[in-house]
Parts: C-alpha cells; sequence; structure tokens
C-alpha cells in the first residue's frame, strides 16, 4: 500500500507555501557568487540584528547543552513591562506562524470555517486547510482589507477571521477605531485574530490593546522576524487574555522556542535606538523605491510596511530576469497579481541596485 493512500485526503490537496529562496540556493542553481546576491523578497531587515541582540545570542550560546526555558519567562516578563499587559497575556511561538498553527489546533476542524482576506498572509489560508476547514477569502477593496465585506462573510460556521495590518502583501492599514469597532462587533463564536507583523514600522500603528484590556475574544500577532532582524532564529508572540493564552500554550511543544532566540528577543526588544533607526532608514528606503517608480511610471501602493507592491507587466519574466541578476524579489502570480513584484525595502544600495537592474530587465 502507498503511503499516499494513508495520509488524510487534506494533505493530498494541501497547497505548499513557496518561501522567498535563500541566496545560497539561487546562487548554486545560477552559478552566481552568493557575495553578489541581494534578496528583497521576504520582508527581512537589510540592516540585521541589533549589535544588543546578537551579543545576547552569542552569550546564550555558551549554554547551548540546556534545554531552554519553555515557558518563555524572561521574555513574556519583558513583553509586559514593554507592552503594559501581564506576562500570563503573552504566548511565544517559533515565529508567529506556529502561533497561527496554534489557534488551527485549538479551534478548526472539518465543517468549520475561517473569513480572511485576499490576498493577504497566505499561511492563515495554509492552516485553515491542514485542518480540514474552509476558508473564506473576500477580496481587498483598493488593496486594503474591506472591514464591512469580512464582518457579512461571518456566519455560524466561522471560528476565526483574520485580519492583517499593515497588510502583507500590499503594505495597506485599517484605522484604530475601524478595527477596534469592527473587533467588538463580532459575534460571540468568532476570534478575530489581527496579525501585527509589521506594526512597528507604522507610526500610526492602531493600539489594540484596549480589546485585550475589554477581556473580548481577540488574538494579536507580532513578530521579531521583521523589524528586530532575527527572522533567522524564528521568535514571535501572541497576545490576548490569560484564558485565551492559556489554552492556546496547552497545544504547543515544550520547548518551542530555542534560547538563543529567546535571549536575542529580550534583548532586541530594549534597543528602541535600533529599531528607531530601521524605522527612519526605511522611511528613506521606501521613498526612495516610490521615486525611483513614479521617474518610471510604474504604478505602485503606498506601503506602510518595509516592502512595496510594484506592478511592471510580466511579473514572472522580471522576476526570473532580476534573479538572474542576483536580485531576489517577490512575484506576485501565486497572490492572483500576475503584473505585480513585491520588494522589500533594502539599504540605500541595495535599493539603488534593485533600480538599476530593473531598468536593465525591462529593457531586455
Ligand atoms: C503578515 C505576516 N504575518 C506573520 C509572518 C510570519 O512571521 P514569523 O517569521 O514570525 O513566523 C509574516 C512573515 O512574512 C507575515 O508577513
Amino acid at each position: 500500500m502507498k503511503f499516499e493512500s494513508l495520509v488524510k485526503p487534506a494533505v493530498l490537496t494541501q497547497p505548499v507555501y513557496e518561501p522567498g529562496k535563500p541566496i545560497e540556493e539561487v546562487a548554486r542553481e545560477l552559478g552566481l557568487k552568493p557575495d553578489g546576491i541581494i534578496k528583497l523578497a521576504s520582508n527581512e531587515n537589510p540592516f540585521g540584528p541589533s549589535p544588543k541582540a546578537l551579543a545576547a545570542a552569542q552569550h546564550a550560546l555558551l549554554h547551548g547543552e540546556l534545554y531552554p526555558d519553555g515557558g518563555c519567562f524572561a521574555l513574556r516578563q519583558k513583553l509586559a513591562a514593554v507592552r503594559g499587559l501581564g506576562a500570563d497575556q503573552f504566548i511565544v511561538g517559533n515565529g508567529s506562524n506556529e502561533i497561527i498553527e496554534l489557534l488551527g489546533h485549538a479551534l478548526l476542524g472539518p465543517g468549520d470555517e475561517v473569513v480572511m482576506a485576499a490576498p493577504a498572509f497566505v499561511v492563515y489560508k495554509l492552516v485553515t486547510l491542514v485542518f480540514g476547514a474552509k476558508a473564506i477569502e473576500i477580496p481587498l477593496t483598493h488593496f486594503r482589507h474591506d472591514l464591512k465585506q469580512l464582518a457579512a462573510a461571518i456566519t455560524p460556521r466561522t471560528k476565526l477571521v483574520y485580519v492583517c495590518s499593515p497588510n502583507n502583501p500590499t503594505g495597506t492599514a485599517n484605522t484604530e477605531p475601524d478595527l477596534l469597532a469592527f473587533a467588538r462587533a463580532l459575534p460571540d463564536h468568532v476570534v478575530g485574530v489581527f496579525d501585527e507583523a509589521y506594526a512597528e514600522y507604522d507610526p500610526a500603528a492602531p493600539d489594540l490593546r484596549p480589546l485585550i484590556r475589554e477581556g473580548r475574544k481577540v488574538v494579536c500577532l507580532r513578530t521579531f522576524s521583521k523589524i528586530y532582524g532575527l527572522a533567522a532564529l524564528r521568535v514571535g508572540y501572541g497576545y490576548a487574555t490569560a484564558d485565551i493564552i492559556a489554552l492556546l500554550n496547552r497545544m504547543r511543544q515544550p520547548f518551542n522556542v530555542n534560547a538563543i532566540a529567546q535571549a536575542a528577543a529580550v534583548a532586541a526588544l530594549d534597543d528602541t535606538e535600533f529599531t528607531a533607526k530601521c524605522v527612519r532608514e526605511n522611511r528613506a528606503g521606501m521613498a526612495q523605491l516610490e521615486q525611483g517608480f513614479t521617474a518610471r511610471k510604474l504604478e505602485w501602493v503606498p506601503s506602510v510596511a518595509n516592502f512595496i507592491l510594484v506592478k511592471v507587466g510580466d511579473g514572472a519574466r522580471l522576476f526570473d530576469a532580476l534573479q538572474r541578476r542576483g536580485v531576489i524579489v517577490r512575484p506576485m502570480k501565486s497572490y492572483g497579481m500576475p503584473e505585480w513584484l513585491r520588494i522589500t525595502v533594502g539599504t540605500p544600495a541595495q535599493n539603488e541596485r534593485l533600480l538599476a537592474e530593473l531598468d536593465a530587465v525591462r529593457s531586455s
């Protein structure tokens, strides 16, 4: 009997996540030197981790023989102090992706529905399908989550509704009053999940903590993979009422977040000078790309995150041609936007190179 015939039916139809390719893989495939390749495909921080986080990670390695603190005590204490909530209102995950998966473990099964925007962060849909639930996808309006349409799609079978603000892949955000009103109007049987992976880049990022203080069924997600520059270490967190956090904790592996990541994340939260610099640099880099695209008469979507969508025509061809020249960006075909590329804001030199290479491949 084939293994295939033993797996659950959902496995056979499960779509596969396509990550931005690592630099080494592109170098191997195309015979390029890794040093000459820049990756602007996964919304990572081009300025790396904060030096303080790096030092803390190196120090933590000295005790690599010990299991990590499964409860992430120090990191939750630090998050509580920085974000003004209780330590028991945070759960730390192996990236915020893991919290999305824990929500699936805790809440989803066949017959359940999950409402989400399209295009939005693709992992909401992948996790929904893994648990045999149905993804209800609501198109964006003017590249933004349409909160009215999302609310209208909720049925008695809905368990979760995802809102990604700023949204990946568009970089657009919903306002604080709109998000608070949306969350407060959710029916009692629905959990609202608000993904804030890029919130630190947006000076007007909504503060949704009042919802948690009101005891509502919401879970907010954040990550250390973006502005904190720790994507390689895999650490993110969710915050919610203590009773929701306690139930999600039952679903996680005992040592889901490694000790190096925990130490680095604590130190990263302390280095506000570094994050302020990254916000400034990102804004300048965004302006550089916006001006570059405008000068080339290319349409782009105003973004409050650290990436930008630009309409280039044949996105697949330009993605491929850029990659051959050592610039990795993200094609948008799988998001239903074949004419667009999503480009992470890089350092000034990386942005300049991207624009120059774009000229070269557009005219070829
Ligand atoms: C909107 C959004 N949420 C969550 C994540 C996952 O982040 P993490 O690296 O913490 O799993 C990403 C990563 O790209 C993202 O874009």
